[in-house]
């Protein structure tokens, strides 16, 4: 058992949910990390003494990046969707199909350093949590073998059987969620924690309320936790039924009513309104106001929701500086639901946070505090901090 002692720390982010907006920022204090665990933190004078020690020379050190939305087990390039996007062709869920095709294509081996370099990438940013959703297989055998390379890098693995309705069930969509609910999810079970689904009237390939809740239901009775693709292209049912079924996190949250807002208030304790700013910069859709959603005591969370079609970005800075430009957060607030927020989202409580007993999961900023994640928005500060000799 080693130990190293973190010094030099110019602001410690705590996320702890004290003080202004929740990050219980230190100044001046250290962490001691054993076996991969916060054994101490506090005022630096009082530090206990360590195996190592690392001085981060007065950089900000905040609690790994938590992205609890990426779908980054694909093959294939949709470079020229994005570019037709921003021509004015909107977004449908079409292009969904050529990533399954692609991916279907690909080899195990192409698929497993497709997601390692992917993973790699958001690490360099600061993440240090993903949770990886399958959803381009739609076979039996494809959505198995995404999430069995998907489990080989995370914990945090989604079964989206329910991404569309792939091309060869489109006349017998019941067939395909007969499938879906039935032998496709008894076969992933072991490798999925969650079940997912695309819910979203405003595509003719996502899924019915109906459909949707045929779905959750089934994983649910097969014990995985449940998540949700909502109201992303329009208003629809995605977050009443997130709410009433008692999902972990519903997802894109972009069209809200009034009433949608009151139940996830409700909810708050339960239900998480994950938001993924990058996929309205990269669709071109109006962005859901994050502070009235924080004013009426909605919890939040940001994810990028990495995937070839809404939003190829896997940076969560660039995703907490599009929330305080776009949705209204203060730096600070977007920082919050970056970390402990997206770990509630996957009702964890040993991420997104720094303690005692919280695994040591820590990102540095060359930067003297949180507010340059934002304020310097494009400018590669964030990093995993390594804390191997
Ligand atoms: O979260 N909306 C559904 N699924 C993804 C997009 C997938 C794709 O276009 O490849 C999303 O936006
Ligand atoms: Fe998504």
């Amino acid at each position: 058992m080693s130990s190293t002692v973190v010094t030099g720390i110019g602001e410690l982010v705590t996320c702890d949910g004290t003080g202004a907006d929740g990050l219980g920022v230190q100044a001046g204090a250290a962490v001691v990390v054993e076996d991969g665990l916060v054994a101490w933190l506090g005022p630096q004078a009082a530090a206990p003494a360590a195996d190592r020690r690392l001085d981060v020379g007065g950089r900000a050190v905040l609690p790994g990046f938590v992205d609890s939305h990426a779908h980054l087990v694909f093959a294939g390039d949709r470079g020229d969707e994005f570019a037709a996007r921003m021509a004015g062709t909107p977004y449908d869920g079409g292009g969904i199909g050529v990533s399954v095709a692609a991916t279907r294509a690909a080899t195990d081996d192409e698929l497993r350093a497709l997601l390692a370099g992917r993973v790699a990438e958001m690490r360099a940013q600061g993440t240090t949590t993903v949770e990886v959703k399958s959803g381009y297989g739609l076979t039996v055998e494809d959505e198995v073998r995404a999430l069995r390379i998907a489990r080989e890098l995370t914990t945090e693995t989604t079964f989206l059987g329910a991404h569309v309705v792939p091309a060869e069930y489109a006349a017998d969509r019941a067939a395909y969620v007969d499938l879906v609910t039935g032998p496709m999810l008894e076969a992933v079970t072991p490798y999925a924690r969650w079940v997912d689904v695309f819910c979203e009237p405003h595509s003719a390939h996502a899924f019915t309320a109906d459909e949707a809740r045929a779905v959750l239901t089934a994983g649910r009775a097969a014990g995985l936790g449940l998540r949700v693709h909502g109201n992303q292209l329009g208003p629809g049912p995605g977050v009443q039924l997130a709410v009433e079924l008692g999902a972990a996190s519903v997802d894109h949250c972009t069209f809200l009513s009034a009433a949608d807002v009151d139940a996830l208030a409700d909810a708050a304790g339960t239900t998480v309104a994950t938001l993924l700013p990058g996929v309205e910069f990269s669709t071109r859709s109006p962005y859901p106001d994050a502070a009235a959603l924080l004013r009426a005591g909605v919890g939040i969370a940001l994810a990028t929701d990495c995937n070839p079609g809404t939003c190829y970005s896997s940076s969560m800075p660039f995703v907490i500086a599009l929330a305080v430009r776009e949705m209204g957060l203060t730096p600070g607030q977007a920082v919050y639901a970056a970390t402990a927020g997206s770990a509630r989202s996957l009702r964890r409580d040993d991420i997104g946070r720094l303690a005692v007993g919280a695994r040591a999961d820590l990102t540095v900023l060359d930067a003297p505090s949180h507010v340059h994640l934002s304020y310097r928005a494009g400018v590669p500060i964030a990093r995993t901090l390594e804390l191997e000799a």
